[in-house]
């Protein structure tokens, strides 16, 4: 059996109301935010506008010239009334016969009616126009001298043809200019349409985009003129948005891979200490050392990151002074020949300059050119440390001749994390980020790092800097 639905009136009128409402909002949502409304409501107030005039110039035009026109005739009859009527035959209104579409009043010189051909409510004296019956008149009154009479001569036109041809001409105008006005709408609606469709495309697209598909771009075809240019632009500021989040989530997980090797060889020593170490010395010895040494290792990475986090937060700040350059490298040669023996540290730094430097940062810099210097250059080998004026330009080069670099390997250098093949075969310790750091800082002083290099016959790196007053 089938079940009967119960309404109650109520819900009808409210299911109703809630239909009218989602009605009104869905429309005023779309009239509220629809350019393309917008730009079809200015369309229209524009046309209409300009219909309007049209009418308004036409009518006036055409009212003129018919005005004119009776005038003239009105001109032609007062001539003839002037010329070749009497007196009696002005009085006895046979002669208006001749013009069908005139009726006429005349007023002695005391403004008495003496002749009217027709009942007359208007008693104006100046031209006017009037409807009596639905038949249109206009009037104009002259003074007449016979003889030595004078008379007032009123005479009046029927100008119910011209007034509906007048009538006709507008609503045939207004007919045209609606069909006109409405296919205008219609087109510049559809083409409004057209040119915005790029516009939903890219609000579309952009609303779909989200970490997991920042790959998705606005497709360019269907966009013309400026919003294809906006369309572009989107696009690149979404590359450049996809590459950083990709460098960034590199970076996370390279410093994540970084991390284990100290964490878990940390571990293994722990674990071996906790079942040997405490009765072994010998076990107990290399463990506290290799501990120490992971620590290092891990605190040197952990700062080395700490760094390049602040640098790309932008919460690095640099402690700009003016600095005698040549003190600084003297100072770091000595540092460097102290702290190990086995290659031969070459003083060359001829000149001195005051330059606008941040101390600690720039120590560092020339510290990571050092330790790679000595890391990749054979014992026995050789580190030059030059320092020259040239312009206002100091150079700083640091050279060795060790390992060298290949010419696809240099490119790469600089990347954070990168180490060449060599490197990370023949010296372990290392993370690929020093010269990360170095070139960030030297950026950060307006300049410039050049780097030459032969595998087998070692490297060359120069940092140009701008110098701020020249020592002589
Ligand atoms: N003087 C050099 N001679 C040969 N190769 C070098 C030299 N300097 C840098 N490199 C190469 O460039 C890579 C990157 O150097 P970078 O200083 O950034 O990292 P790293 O020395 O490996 O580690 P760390 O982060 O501890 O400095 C090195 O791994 C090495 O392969
Ligand atoms: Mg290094």
């Amino acid at each position: 059996m089938k079940k009967k639905r119960i309404f109650k009136s109520s819900d009808g009128v409210n299911n109703l109301v809630d239909l009218v409402h989602g009605f009104l909002r869905n429309i005023s949502g779309k009239l509220k935010f629809s350019i393309s409304y917008k730009i079809s409501v200015t369309y229209f107030k524009l046309l209409f506008s300009s219909t309007f005039l049209i009418l308004l110039i036409t009518m006036g035009i055409y009212l003129v010239a018919t005005i004119w026109g009776i005038k003239q005739e009105q001109d032609i009859i007062f001539h003839e009334i002037n010329n070749n009527l009497t007196p009696t035959t002005l009085v006895s209104g046979d002669w208006i016969e001749k013009y069908p579409s005139y009726n006429v009043i005349i007023y002695n010189d005391k403004k008495q009616m003496i002749y009217s051909d027709y009942e007359w409510p208007i008693q104006a004296d100046g031209p006017y126009y009037y409807v009596e019956d639905n038949v249109h008149y206009f009037g104009r009154q002259n003074k007449v001298i016979l003889g030595e009479q004078t008379y007032y001569v009123k005479l009046l036109k029927n100008i119910s043809t011209p007034m509906k041809r007048l009538a006709l001409l507008l609503i045939s105008i207004f007919i045209v200019e609606i069909i006109r006005n409405t296919h205008i709408i219609r087109k510049g609606a559809k083409l409004n349409k057209q040119v915005l469709k790029p516009i939903q495309d890219m609000t579309a697209t952009t609303q779909a985009i989200s970490e997991y598909n920042l790959n998705l771009r606005i497709n360019v075809e269907g966009a013309k003129y400026e919003l294809k240019d906006l369309a572009k632009t989107i696009n690149h500021m979404l590359e450049r948005i996809e590459t950083a989040y990709y460098k960034q989530q590199q970076f996370v997980s390279d410093a994540s891979h970084e991390l284990r090797t100290p964490i878990s060889v940390i571990k293994g020593y722990a674990n071996l200490l906790s079942r040997w170490g405490k009765e072994d010395k010998e076990v107990l010895d290399e463990s506290i050392a290799a501990l120490q040494n992971e620590s290092d290792n891990m605190q040197d990475l952990v700062e080395k990151l700490l760094f390049l986090a602040r640098h790309d937060k932008q919460t690095h700040k640099m402690n700009m002074e003016a600095i005698h350059i040549q003190g600084i490298l003297k100072e770091l040669v000595k540092e460097t020949t102290m702290i190990q023996n086995k290659h031969e540290i070459i003083d060359d730094i001829q000149d001195d300059a005051i330059i606008l430097l941040d101390k600690n940062s720039i120590k560092q810099v020339i510290r990571i050119f050092m330790d790679n210097a000595v890391k990749y250059t054979p014992d026995g080998g050789t580190i030059t440390v030059k320092g020259k004026l040239e312009a206002d330009t100091y150079m700083i080069a640091i050279s060795d001749t060790g390992m060298g670099i290949s010419k696809d390997e240099l490119k790469r250098v600089f990347d954070r994390f990168y180490r060449t093949d060599d490197s990370r075969h023949k010296i372990k310790s290392g993370h690929g980020l020093g010269l990360a750091i170095a070139k960030l800082i030297v950026s950060a002083h307006g300049g410039k790092i050049k780097v030459r290099s032969r595998v087998g016959e070692g490297s060359e790196f120069r940092i140009y800097l701008k110098c701020k007053r020249v020592e002589s």
